[in-house]
């Protein structure tokens, strides 16, 4: 008989609780979740777990403020930390967060040895080297999730312009979560058809430069932090793909090692997620454009990686 699969999420403000909400909706496991504010991750459970019966899902769902629950977890979300405020870029996080991250991960590696971590926190890419670089896991058990949101942002953008249903829309992001991101034209179609064939070139550009904005778009309208509802969705959707070990093909923050020409450093690349977590990093012919952008983007991961102080 399987056991359910124990589901810890660091950090139960709104990345935290949404993805809790969307992983619980898909019965994916038991959830266990955690944050420094006394109160919050309990009440969020349990007030989440009332609405199981309405939905029909068997998820026992828990709150706390110490790590002595989540110990064996089988996954990981990290999603502690501040979030942009107008006018902030991710970078901007970065000395807060990297604290607060090297905390967590601290306390993941002594209470779950052999868990599977999703990064969420920003500045991503450099949160997920911090991450593995503090637990000291294999880079296959170390990923952030940034490039399956990014790609469904792309997605639903096509999906508006279109006026069609977005099941039928595949892309790829490449590269650091940030405005560095490479939207990969080249492996973006609707219903098998090339993009290229149903958006002109000129407004094909303009709805990748909306990807890249896609974060702050919605921080502009917040006023007071950054989207939950599509990252959340996005991790749950890792957090299927690792439990079922469904071998999805999906854009994440992967750790490379040769791959695209890069070293010792987390981007965005298309890999094989399954039980085993980070199970291949898929490696795609690029264009001379594309791949410049994608070093590009990674030299910048680089260059913070480089300021931090471990
Ligand atoms: N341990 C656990 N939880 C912590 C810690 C810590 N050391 N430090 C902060 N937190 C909690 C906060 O108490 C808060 O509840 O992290 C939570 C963050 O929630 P929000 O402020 O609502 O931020 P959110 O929108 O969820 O974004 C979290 O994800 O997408 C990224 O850029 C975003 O870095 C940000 C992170």
């Amino acid at each position: 008989m399987g056991k359910r699969a124990k589901i810890t999420i660091v950090g139960a403000g709104n990345v935290g609780a949404t993805t809790a909400h969307w992983v619980a909706s898909q019965e994916l496991g038991d959830v266990v979740l955690v944050d420094i504010l006394e109160g919050i991750p309990q009440g969020k459970a349990l007030d989440l777990m009332e609405g199981m019966p309405v939905v029909g899902c068997d998820c026992v769902l828990t709150g706390s403020n110490d790590y002595a629950p989540t110990a064996e977890s089988d996954i990981v979300v990290i999603t502690a930390g501040l979030a942009r405020q107008p006018g902030m870029s991710r970078d901007d996080l970065m000395a807060a967060n990297t604290k607060i991250v090297k905390s967590v991960a601290e306390e993941v590696a002594r209470y779950s040895p052999n868990t599977i971590v999703i990064v969420v926190s920003n500045p991503l890419d450099v949160m997920t080297y911090v991450t593995m670089k503090v637990t000291g896991f294999p880079p296959q058990h170390v990923m952030g999730m940034a490039g399956i949101l990014d790609t469904a942002r792309f997605r639903a953008f096509i999906g508006m312009e279109l006026g069609v249903s977005i099941e039928d829309i595949q892309a790829m992001v490449l590269g650091g979560h940030g405005d560095s991101m490479v939207p990969l034209i080249s492996c973006t179609s609707v219903g098998g058809i090339p993009v290229t064939q149903l958006i002109h070139s000129n407004r094909l550009a303009e709805i990748v430069q909306r990807t890249r904005d896609g974060g702050i778009e919605i921080v502009n309208y917040y006023k007071t932090g950054s989207a939950y509802y599509s990252p959340g969705a996005a991790v749950a959707q890792m957090v299927e793909a690792i439990v079922r070990d469904k071998k999805r093909v999906v854009p994440a923050a992967a750790y490379c090692q040769g791959e695209y020409g890069l070293e010792d450093v987390y981007v965005g690349a298309p890999i094989v997620l399954g039980a085993g977590g980070v199970e291949k990093i898929i490696k795609l012919e690029l264009s001379d454009e594309e791949l410049a952008a994608l070093r590009k983007s990674a030299d910048h991961v680089k260059a913070n990686i480089a300021k931090l102080e471990l």
